[in-house]
């Protein structure tokens, strides 16, 4: 999954011919998962047709600060285009647009909307040999590095004049490539590893029969998701689960019953700088699983459980451990037991849901959390999706250890 996706994309477009190449730009970010805005200098208009571009980015294109087609004539928000960024990629940047973004020159509505974005801004320039070479632009190029705008470097080759030199706008497949490299490189928990279970497990009764609880696996999905967005690299281990969880830095264990899931956790936590214990980890297990399916004899049936090991309290028992995340699911005195819970399997953070809560749980796309930090600190959150719940946990994680 690329690191565009979920992102709203703002894309510049200023007057040189490489403008037509904008098309396929924005396909490759749309097909990249972003959401895509684009404004256009008036000249623009003139090498590739709004029509093209908002047809192509579902979303219409804005070049003036009001609507001239549109009878109410509607004003064109230049800050609030600006905020809404997560990214904004000015490309081709002519050097006259260049040249207005140094010296603040806002004379068109794209020069408002880059003055008021406050996101990482890329800038792909596109010109003739000579006026790239030009002292001007050389010294366009330092300003705008200055204030920390990224330069995508333009290419060598055939230019429209028909000479050959310096001067060419990046390939539209070169700069989503430049662009996701640039931010994956700073991803707040690049190079970090991370140890996630997720899921319930099933403790075998006989080849056919299990015990096993109702967890769903989605909001281990959801924390390994986000997780990996920032960078960091995921061993998910999973009880039996049909959640899905693609993503180039999640490796995926699938396993069975909790001795696996306790295995495989042994197997790997040396190498974690953080551990979620999101799993719902059956308590018990049968002695003794039967080898063949058992019988309808008897009117009754008793089944001898044995205690399974405590998976995240034997991680919290180590003496050098990952920043440790644990679950608590409670019925009643809520607060009560999570703090109990977090003494005694010694977690940095405790994740506190309550069936009492609606939304929260089991199965159910939403959850409703309290987070519990060492000191006993308690901070409370509103029912969300659990996507957006992962968010809070990971800003949370990443907020107290980065
Ligand atoms: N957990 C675990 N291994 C177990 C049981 C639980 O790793 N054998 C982890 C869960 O993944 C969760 C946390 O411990 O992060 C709390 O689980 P919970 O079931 O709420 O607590 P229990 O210790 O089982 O206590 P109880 O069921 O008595 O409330």
């Amino acid at each position: 999954m690329s690191v565009l996706s979920g992102k709203n994309v703002l894309l510049g477009v200023t007057g040189g011919i490489a403008a037509y190449k904008t098309t396929y730009l924005v396909r490759l970010l749309i097909k990249a998962g972003a959401t895509v805005k684009v404004v256009m200098t008036p000249a623009s208009r003139e090498f590739v047709t709004p029509l093209t571009l908002s047809t192509l980015s579902k979303n219409p294109v804005l070049s003036s600060f009001t609507n001239e087609d549109d009878e109410n004539d509607t004003w064109n928000n230049h800050v609030d285009l600006g905020l809404w960024a997560d990214y904004m990629i000015i490309a081709p940047a002519t050097a006259n647009t260049m040249s207005k973004m140094v010296a603040g020159n806002i004379d068109n509505f794209l020069l408002a909307v880059y003055c008021s974005a406050k996101c990482p801004v890329y800038f792909a320039p596109a010109m003739d040999l000579d006026m790239f070479k030009h002292p001007s632009t050389q010294h366009n190029f330092e300003q705008l590095a200055s204030y920390g705008n990224k330069m995508i470097p333009a290419g060598t080759g055939e230019l429209a004049s028909g000479l050959s030199g310096e001067g060419r706008m990046a390939e539209p497949e070169e700069i989503v490539d430049f662009i996701e490299k640039d931010i994956a490189s700073q991803l707040p928990l690049k190079g970090k590893i991370c140890l996630i279970t997720a899921g319930p497990t099933y403790e075998p009764i006989d080849p056919v029969r299990f015990i096993g609880n109702r967890s769903s696996g989605k909001m281990g999905a959801a924390l390994a998701l986000e997780m990996a967005t920032n960078g960091a690299q995921v061993i998910l281990v999973m009880g039996p689960s049909h959640v899905s969880s693609d993503h180039h830095l999640i490796d995926r264990v699938n396993v069975e019953t909790a001795q696996e899931m306790y295995d495989t956790v042994h197997e790997h936590i040396h190498k974690a700088d953080y551990a979620i214990f999101s799993a719902a980890v059956a308590d018990y297990k049968p002695i003794n699983a039967a080898d063949q399916k058992i019988k309808k004899k008897s009117d009754t049936l008793t089944i001898e459980l044995t205690k399974n090991p405590d998976i995240l309290a034997s991680v919290g028992a180590m003496d050098k451990r990952p920043f440790l995340v644990g679950f608590a699911l409670e019925t009643e005195n809520e607060l009560e037991y999570a703090f109990a819970k977090a003494k005694k399997k010694n977690t940095d953070l405790l994740v506190l849901n309550s069936t009492r809560d609606k939304g929260a749980g089991f199965g159910v796309d939403t959850n409703k959390i309290t987070l519990i930090d060492r000191d006993r600190n308690t901070t409370e959150f509103e029912v969300k999706p659990k996507s957006e719940v992962a968010k809070d946990i990971i800003n949370e994680i990443i907020n107290r250890t980065i």
